[in-house]
């Protein structure tokens, strides 16, 4: 075997994202237009388009180094949220930034403790990197059990404690109650990693305040989903200024792009783009949810509060792989929750929250599957 720092990077499980319009157009014959992916919880509305003219701005600056700091979008951001600019660190992506996280406050053979299931960045990093995931099961109805996190947290000694809100795959929200509870049941040897990603959904204002009160908090948030920038890769962390040196030091130098600050820091500003995003998903989370009232072979999994939602599996005769497979033919990509999220079995996939025409397209296509299982 090549050496390597660890095994893990040859043998461990790769990152299994959605499928694309391409795939699926190739292997099942439709027009990639018609089909309705739903499987990563991208902007059906496309980019920002301030975004967009920002990035196209920045081409005349190619030929030179950005900063390395990312410092106009960090002062952007810092504006907006009122921190300070040392509070802020930006990364290619919230993916990049967790990654930092994970290598700069924990060692190898420290223990990181997260939900199960959750997004699955949090344990394969983690693994890469000689680090031990330990898991609390969420619920029979995916609740939280704060309890039991943060005995598992102390138990463990655990150095990292991610949360996400609203939960990956659930859609479930955390209460700022046990986010206080987690943060100071913490200390100051734990960093709280609050994943914030899908948050606009929520039509809350998140927990980005509480880093005022807790200097062992890190709120991360990502420009891929309500703003729509997935391809443009930019997310960022807001903590204490203490916390984010460490940051700075260990993420790769020029991991900010001239393109990727001016979209970001333009995006930033696009309310319009963002509310309209938001008042579609919530409008079409509702519509969706009356639709599949009416199953009897499936079932959605109440009060998600993001752009997604858990479709439980009710028919015997049917799993979460053979479903997947089933509405692939039909041109809808959904993610197999067996596949995509590490403990949530066979029984759940995970669809998109989009526009109405897809979501009929779902629906349509699960009556018929349904139909057949009978
Ligand atoms: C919970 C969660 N956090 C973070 C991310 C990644 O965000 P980014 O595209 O900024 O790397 C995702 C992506 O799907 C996610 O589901």
């Amino acid at each position: 075997m090549t050496y390597v720092s660890n095994d893990v990077l040859i043998t461990g499980e790769p990152y299994t994202p959605g499928l694309s319009r391409g795939y699926v157009a190739q292997h099942f014959g439709f027009d990639p237009s018609q089909i309705a992916k739903l499987g990563s919880a991208e902007n059906p509305f496309g980019p920002s388009p301030k975004a967009m003219v920002a990035v196209a701005g920045a081409f005349a600056e190619l030929d030179l180094y950005p900063s390395w700091t990312a410092e106009k979008l960090r002062v952007k951001i810092a504006e907006k949220y009122g921190y300070q600019p040392e509070q802020v660190i930006c990364g290619t992506g919230e993916t990049e930034v967790i990654a930092c996280v994970i290598r700069a406050f924990a060692k190898p053979g420290d223990n990181i403790v997260m939900y199960k299931p959750c997004f699955p960045i949090y344990h394969i990093f983690a693994e890469n990197e000689g680090r031990v995931p330990v898991y609390v099961d969420m619920g029979p109805g995916f609740e939280f059990h704060i309890d039991k996190y943060i005995e598992t947290m102390k138990s463990s000694k655990a150095r990292i404690a991610f949360l996400t809100n609203p939960h990956s795959p659930s859609g479930q929200l955390m209460s700022e109650a046990d986010i206080r509870r987690v943060c100071e049941a913490a200390g100051n040897d734990t960093l709280v990693v609050l994943d914030e990603a899908y948050i606009h959904f929520t039509e809350t204002e998140g927990g980005m305040p509480l880093v005022r009160d807790y200097s062992n908090l890190i709120v991360l948030r990502t420009f891929s989903k309500a703003f729509g920038l997935a391809g443009l890769r930019a997310g960022f962390g807001i903590s204490s200024a203490e916390r984010i040196v460490p940051l700075l030091n260990i993420k790769p130098t020029w991991n900010m792009g001239c393109a990727q600050t001016a979209g970001a820091a333009a995006a930033l500003d696009d309310d319009d783009h963002v509310n309209r995003t938001v008042q579609m998903i919530v409008e079409m989370r509702g519509y969706v949810a009356q639709r599949m009232s009416s199953l009897k072979a499936f079932r959605m999994v109440p009060n998600s509060r993001s752009n997604f939602f858990l479709i439980e599996i009710l028919s015997p005769k049917l799993d979460s792989t053979k479903t997947f497979e089933e509405l692939l033919k039909f041109g809808v990509i959904v993610k197999d929750g067996s596949v995509s999220f590490k403990g949530l079995g066979k029984r759940y996939l995970r669809s998109d929250v989009s526009l109405k025409q897809h979501m009929d397209r779902l629906v349509d296509a699960l009556i018929e599957i349904e139909r057949r299982a009978a």
